[in-house]
């Protein structure tokens, strides 16, 4: 299935989520995810935070977001210049730069909380991702990672409900829960939590579908798109729910404080 998935999007894809283009539609369309937003800055209440890292941070809204509710010196990677290029670049303890979550060029031991959102369906090598960050995490550091399961890809009222032809796709790319929860044990970090987290919301606008504003619709062909499309606008407005499957470890090793 991942194959005829992956063959389906070599025919159809016409540019790029992440390149030129597709990066000024992410920014335009794409906002905050509430839910995610707060449990990233629980973590960083509970654990006492001063350093933190986004892998795979875009446009690094989330980033920017952490930085002001806690002052904590932020670190934010993505491999997408356009991604990063949308930034406002350089403001104070807000550190951006083009790096992949396999090869992180940071040293080891020495950031308190390690988060993605929306990222380990992208990843290239799933193992070397997870050493990587727990190579840069001190010991008793938490790592937060902000996925979809099986079931929240199933449930999306928006993209699987108007375009049901995403969902096979989703399927092949995202990697399994419990994939990701052996990846975690392989690499050292103890899973002390995991759960849905919600974002109600009221869609009134139907071009973050039409520009594909979400990497999945670059997956599905034009016709399937413009019929998803066509049927949502007539819905509009539509009071509807965004969900993230959140898992929360902790690097483990004793906790030598931070180095
Ligand atoms: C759906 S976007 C999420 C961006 C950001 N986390 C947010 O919530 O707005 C996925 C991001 O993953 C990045 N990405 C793709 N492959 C990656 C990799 N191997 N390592 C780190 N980030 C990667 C993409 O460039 C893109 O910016």
């Amino acid at each position: 299935m991942a194959h005829a998935a992956s063959a389906a999007a070599h025919k159809t894809v016409t540019s790029g989520p992440y390149d030129h283009a597709g990066a000024g539609v992410y920014a335009r369309h794409r906002g905050l995810q509430r839910g995610v937003l707060e449990a990233v800055l629980a973590q960083c209440r509970e654990s006492c935070a001063d350093t933190v890292l986004e892998v795979g941070c875009g446009t690094a809204m989330h980033l920017r977001a952490v930085r002001e509710a806690t002052g904590c010196t932020c670190w934010g990677v993505d491999p997408s210049p356009a991604m990063l290029g949308g930034c406002a670049a350089g403001s104070a303890g807000l550190h951006l730069c083009r790096a992949r979550a396999e090869d992180l060029p940071l040293r080891a031991a020495w950031i308190d909380l390690v988060y993605s959102v929306d990222v380990v369906h992208h990843l290239r090598d799933l193992d070397t991702a997870f050493d990587e960050m727990a190579r840069v995490l001190r010991p008793g550091g938490v790592l937060l990672t902000a996925t979809d399961s099986e079931a929240t890809i199933r449930a999306r009222p928006l993209l699987s409900g108007y375009f049901p032809e995403t969902v096979p796709h989703e399927l092949a790319r995202y990697p399994a829960i419990g994939r990701l929860e052996s990846a975690h044990a392989q690499h050292g970090l103890e899973i002390v939590d995991a759960f849905v987290v919600e974002h109600p919301y009221v869609l009134t606008d139907v071009r973050p579908f039409r520009e594909r504003a979400y990497s999945c619709l670059h997956l599905i062909s034009a016709d399937a798109l413009a019929v998803g499309v066509a049927r949502l606008e007539r819905d509009l407005p539509l009071a509807t729910v965004s969900r993230n499957y959140v898992i929360v470890a902790r690097r483990q090793g004793a906790n030598r404080g931070r180095l």
